[in-house]
């Protein structure tokens, strides 16, 4: 019995060894948590990246697992398929959250809650269909979305309201309709001085096709029923 215990206090000693000492708390061994120092200013905090990329996980990891000086959080090429309320709240120094390559089509309502510094949030190459308003909940300091690779055909009236300083948008979709429901996509992109993608290709209706969103006038955004 002793023997054996004192066998799992070696373990557990060569795995606090072996797994990156900035994150300590977290019992994924295939994450990493890379901790960058500034060159030049040592003082300054540690900035820690946690990444865990392609490592089968089903669901976001428990923020309190994670050192709360995390600045990236790298969850691409995984098999997580809900967003719930405040999956990542307590990461208030997060700038940036890659979410790329999942199986995400259910973001509640403040998924994003709390990720009040948050920069770049990559959603793309997902199965998200339905956007709302309060999924960007808090995310008033983000300047680049990539919502691209999604399944959604259209985006409702005010749905990027929350994000006030947001510059890029990328929203290619093999399913994007272009007709005077995205007309105020286009006339809030250009208010705001918010960069469409080049990306951002219509693939309906067919006189449109293929035409980027931001190169086309409002008057181009028709719902008259025609089907051409
Ligand atoms: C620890 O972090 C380094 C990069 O700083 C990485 O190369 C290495 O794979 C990590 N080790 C573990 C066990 O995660
Ligand atoms: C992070 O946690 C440490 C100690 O647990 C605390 O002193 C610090 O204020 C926290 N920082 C943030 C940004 O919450
Ligand atoms: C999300 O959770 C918070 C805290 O539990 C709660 O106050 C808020 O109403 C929830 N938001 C939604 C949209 O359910
Ligand atoms: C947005 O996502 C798509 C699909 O993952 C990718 O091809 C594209 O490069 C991304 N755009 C930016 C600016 O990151
Ligand atoms: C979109 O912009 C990128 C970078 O600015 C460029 O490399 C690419 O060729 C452009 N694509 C199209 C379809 O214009």
């Amino acid at each position: 019995m002793q023997l054996l215990s004192l066998l799992c206090v070696m373990v557990a000693f060569w795995k606090s060894c072996l797994t990156n000492r900035s994150c300590p708390d977290l019992i994924i061994d295939s994450c990493h948590c890379p901790a960058e120092r500034s060159k030049q200013l040592s003082r300054l905090p540690v900035r820690i990246k946690v990444v865990c990329d392609d490592v089968e996980l089903m669901d976001t990891l428990q923020p309190s697992f994670l050192p709360n000086q995390t600045v990236a959080l790298i969850l691409s090429n995984n098999k997580i398929s809900l967003l719930r309320n405040g999956s990542f709240y307590g990461m208030a120094a997060l700038e940036k959250l890659d979410l790329r390559n999942n199986l995400i089509s259910t973001v509640e309502p403040g998924a994003f809650r709390g990720l009040v510094a948050l920069k770049k949030l990559d959603l793309s190459n997902n199965r998200i269909g339905c956007l709302s308003a309060e999924m960007f909940l808090d995310l008033g300091a983000l300047s680049k979305l990539n919502l691209s690779g999604n399944i959604f055909s259209t985006l409702t009236v005010g749905l990027f309201s929350h994000l006030a300083a947001l510059k890029v948008l990328h929203l290619a979709s093999e399913t994007l309709y272009c007709d005077c429901q995205l007309e105020w996509l286009l006339l809030w992109a250009r208010a705001n001085a918010v960069r469409l993608g080049n990306d951002t290709v219509c693939r309906y209706p067919t006189h449109l096709h293929g035409l980027q969103l931001r190169h086309l006038r409002e008057q181009q955004l028709r719902c008259d029923g025609r089907h051409d």
